[in-house]
């Protein structure tokens, strides 16, 4: 018989314009779990909800988040790329797991604090269980594994209390997920303030380079990255400027440091930040010109939703049927 593929699932927000750091640093290695794993990737539009959305820019965003991880590399053949919403049962087994988590677990969520800080006209009971529903999504799959950032890390080890404790009630249900956390591997900086992860929230638009920006606009924000006085590239933690361009030049070119460093000796930084604009505006075309492709045909890109929703679902009835069974809920 076959093993079964261990299972690997991440939720993306349809939020925002994803950056060069989001890029770089996660959704270009989304695509290579799917050689060892079976891959779930899903738009999250009921977390989305939690804070205010505009419903034309919410409906919008969910279809250019799909686009743009199928520009990064994700072939929807060889992953399940769905939208959330779409398979219900999300919703229903998050109401279950609300059940299975603490009033007081979920007052010590740092995102909670943080958001309902931010949209204090807005604390909705929503924002409070986002947690349960993110446990849901991925307890749904019986997840092996779970790619996040590390702001996600306290959401993930919540859900995995929760399965344990339901597994502790109801004998196993759950695989008990564990995270894949992308911490520093590739950390894209600030241009502005290179101390300072690149944020695509950041307010000054020069700091930040989207993958989707026209070539004009990386080579301008490349041209005003800070640098320091000393006119040498070379990499050293007293120099955030240069080393966070190096890293960013060594994503894109494969080039070595000591490769970069040769090349640039006795050049300015003139020279230097124009050949990192150049590189990166030059990584990002094939990306911006699929993306442009996919948008433009969103028949094709419904279809993706449909067959990856289809498949999902197939996943989440076992699990569904196995956790009804369990609680007591009549067939
Ligand atoms: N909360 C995650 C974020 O904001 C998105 C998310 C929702 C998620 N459900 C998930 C991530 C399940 C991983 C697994 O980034």
């Amino acid at each position: 018989m076959l093993a079964d593929k261990k299972i690997v699932f991440s939720g993306v927000q349809p939020s925002g314009n994803l950056t060069i750091g989001n890029y770089l640093g996660a959704i270009k290695n989304f695509s290579r779990f799917s050689e060892d794993f079976k891959t779930f990737y899903c738009v999250v539009d009921l977390h989305a909800i939690t804070v205010r959305q505009v419903p034309a820019e919410l409906r919008r965003r969910t279809y250019e988040t799909l686009a743009l991880y199928m520009a990064c590399g994700l072939d929807e053949k060889k992953n399940t790329l769905f939208v959330q919403s779409h398979v219900p049962a999300h919703a229903e087994l998050g109401w279950i797991l609300d059940c299975y988590t603490m009033f007081g677990e979920l007052s010590r969520m740092t995102q909670f604090k943080d958001k309902s800080a931010k949209n204090a006209q807005n604390i909705n009971a929503g924002l409070f269980t986002y947690p349960s529903l993110m446990a849901a999504d991925i307890l749904l799959y019986q997840t092996d594994l779970v790619p996040v950032g590390i702001d996600q890390k306290q959401h993930l080890e919540l859900a995995r209390d929760v399965a344990m404790r339901f597994n502790q009630v109801y004998g196993d249900t759950f695989t008990v997920p564990e995270g894949y956390i992308s911490t520093d591997t590739m950390k894209i900086m600030s241009l502005a303030e290179p101390l300072s992860k690149m944020s695509k929230s950041d307010s000054n638009q020069n700091a930040v380079v989207y993958i989707l920006d026209s070539k004009d606009d990386v080579l301008r924000k490349f041209k005003k990255a800070v640098t320091d006085s000393e006119a040498c590239v070379r990499y050293s933690e007293d120099k955030p400027g240069v080393s966070n361009l190096m890293t960013i030049y060594r994503a894109f070119t494969g080039k070595t440091f000591e490769e970069i460093e040769r090349e640039f000796d006795g050049k300015g930084y003139g020279d230097f930040k124009m050949a990192v604009g150049e590189a990166c505006a030059d990584g990002l075309a094939p990306v911006r010109d699929e993306f442009a492709r996919l948008m433009a045909d969103k028949a094709h890109l419904e279809t993706v939703m449909k067959a990856g929703a289809d498949e999902a679902a197939y996943y989440a009835r076992k699990t569904m049927s196995k956790v009804r069974r369990k609680i007591g809920f009549v067939n």
